[in-house]
């Protein structure tokens, strides 16, 4: 806790890229050993896939979100500087709470969003078209997150030599793509460093905050520390960003979203993870069976829709060449069943959008030297159901190389060494997460030593970080701001302020 603290003498903007990461310090780890992380709805047990069968059957046959979320809906200035009013109001009495007594309410609200977890199954797949699956392991991540910081939140009360200055107001722009985890832990976050805050969901996925917000209530956070609001992207979104009372926005989405921010509030103390253009290298070495299990899985998961998911799959010699781990990747990519989450039959859902311009290029079209080993095809007429492609002969440097795209294709990229495959790993603006697939420990040691991403991934797919275990966030332009990371230890050290108490007041 004391090295992150330490951190914060670099400036809280742009930071350069720093290649190790502030640790748990041993008591930090010891003092979070009550945390467990939630376990996900096991479907082996026939009672629970009957219970998932009942929610299911509750998902409407096409996926969409809702135009307003009754009250939260802000149409004025007037009434948006009001709630901002009220919440920053509502600050003093939640932070003298204190870090123990901000707990107590944060794992009960785990409690609540852990009994929610079949209402909020039901809406993300209602509304962002996630499966059965993938949103039960969200819901385990909310819970996880709410538990986590509450445990950071009574060591807020421990720190010895310096005093810590919790921010009054938060705003959370959360992103739709996971619409429960990543809303629950930033909103959590900040209420455990004594917070209020004001949550603006994503517009593809308002009924999911609403779902969460009831839950946090419920707990007993008071409704002026947590406000839900329900404000367009344009002129009220821009004022409730940019509001002079806001201390830090919590922003999870796209790296031109960062900068609009910046844009319209130059000085803006933003904490965001931003976008992503990963990749898995896959040695000889490697046990080429997992290897292509864990592409597939991390490029078509929720439809190659995560921040976190392998676009690239970049094979380092003969594995470039093997026709078996070739016919592996066919094989798993053309028979999935693609489908809407209403189906339990369905391993991809729906892409959030209907496909349009970067990503409908990456679907449709392919750059000279470029060939489909497997070609995505729109499978309905709404341009949201897509099947998964892989495409071959990427170029270095090309638009497929450097292009986030966010959806259900795959390119591979061949490397003649290791060190060639991390040179084009590193290749991109981004660094969000990087995979390595080999059982060799000298090209691991190499690996490491070069890959330049915020998490690092050893024969394992590159999505579903685990809060704790795999504290989540960027490097390059996959983090703006004080670049820590979400499910980690200093993610609250960094939303305050400190002082060294002899300089306190
Ligand atoms: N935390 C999410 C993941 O790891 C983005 O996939």
């Amino acid at each position: 806790f004391l090295a992150s603290l330490a951190a914060l003498e670099s400036p809280a903007t742009a930071p350069a890229p720093h290649r190790v990461q502030s640790r748990p310090t041993e008591t930090l780890v010891a003092r979070t050993t009550g945390f467990a992380n939630e376990p996900d709805t096991d479907p082996a047990l026939a009672a629970n896939r009957t219970w998932g069968s009942e929610i299911l059957a509750r998902v409407p046959g096409s996926t969409q979100g809702v135009d307003t979320i009754g009250e939260a809906r802000v149409e004025s200035e007037v009434a948006l500087d009001s709630i901002v009013d009220d919440a920053v109001s509502a600050a003093p009495g939640w932070a003298a709470l204190g870090g123990a007594g901000r707990a107590a309410i944060l794992r009960r609200a785990a409690v609540e969003l852990g009994a929610r977890r079949a209402a909020l199954i039901e809406v993300a797949a209602s509304e962002t078209g996630k499966t059965l699956a993938e949103g039960d392991v969200e819901v385990s991540e909310a819970v996880d997150f709410a538990n986590y910081y509450a445990s950071l939140a009574e060591e807020l009360d421990h720190v010895d030599g310096a005093v810590y200055t919790a921010p009054t107001l938060v705003v959370v722009t959360p992103p739709w793509n996971f619409p429960v985890a990543i809303p629950t832990g930033s909103t959590v976050a900040a209420l455990a460093a004594g917070a209020s805050v004001v949550i603006k969901p994503a517009g593809q996925a308002k009924r999911c905050g609403a779902v969460l917000v009831e839950a946090l209530w419920a707990a007993g956070v008071p409704r002026d520390v947590l406000k839900l609001v329900d404000v367009d992207e344009g002129d009220l979104g821009k004022r409730l960003v940019s509001h002079p009372a806001v201390d830090r926005v919590i922003l999870t989405g796209a790296f031109e979203t960062a900068e609009l921010f910046r844009s319209w509030r130059p000085d803006l103390p933003l904490l965001a993870e931003t976008s992503g253009k990963n990749a898995i290298v896959v040695t000889p070495s490697a046990d080429l069976d997992l290897a292509a299990s864990d592409l597939i899985k991390s490029a078509f998961g929720h439809a190659g829709q995560k921040c976190s998911a392998a676009s690239l799959g970049i094979l380092v010699g003969s594995v470039a060449t093997s026709e078996r781990f070739r016919r592996q990747l066919v094989d798993a990519a053309s028979t999935m069943r693609v489908g809407l989450p209403s189906d339990p039959t369905t391993q991809m859902g729906p892409i959030v959008e209907p496909a349009a311009g970067k990503l409908h290029w990456a679907l449709t079209e392919l750059d000279p030297g470029e060939s489909w080993l497997v070609k995505p095809r729109q499978l309905d007429e709404t341009g949201r159901l897509w099947s998964p492609g892989i495409r071959v002969g990427i170029a270095p440097g090309s638009r497929f190389h450097r292009t986030e795209f966010f959806g259900p294709v795959l390119g591979l990229m061949a490397a003649s060494s290791l060190d060639e495959a991390i040179d084009l790993q590193n290749a991109t603006d981004f660094g969000l997460t990087a995979g390595l697939h080999t059982l060799d420990r000298v090209e691991l040691a190499t690996w490491l030593d070069r890959v330049e991403a915020g998490n690092l991934y050893v024969n394992r797919g590159i999505t579903g970080a685990i809060v704790r275990r795999q504290p989540f966030g960027g490097w390059k332009r996959s983090a703006v701001g004080a670049g820590s990371k979400a499910g980690g230890p200093d993610y609250l050290v960094h939303l305050g302020s400190w002082a060294p108490a002899a300089l306190a007041p």
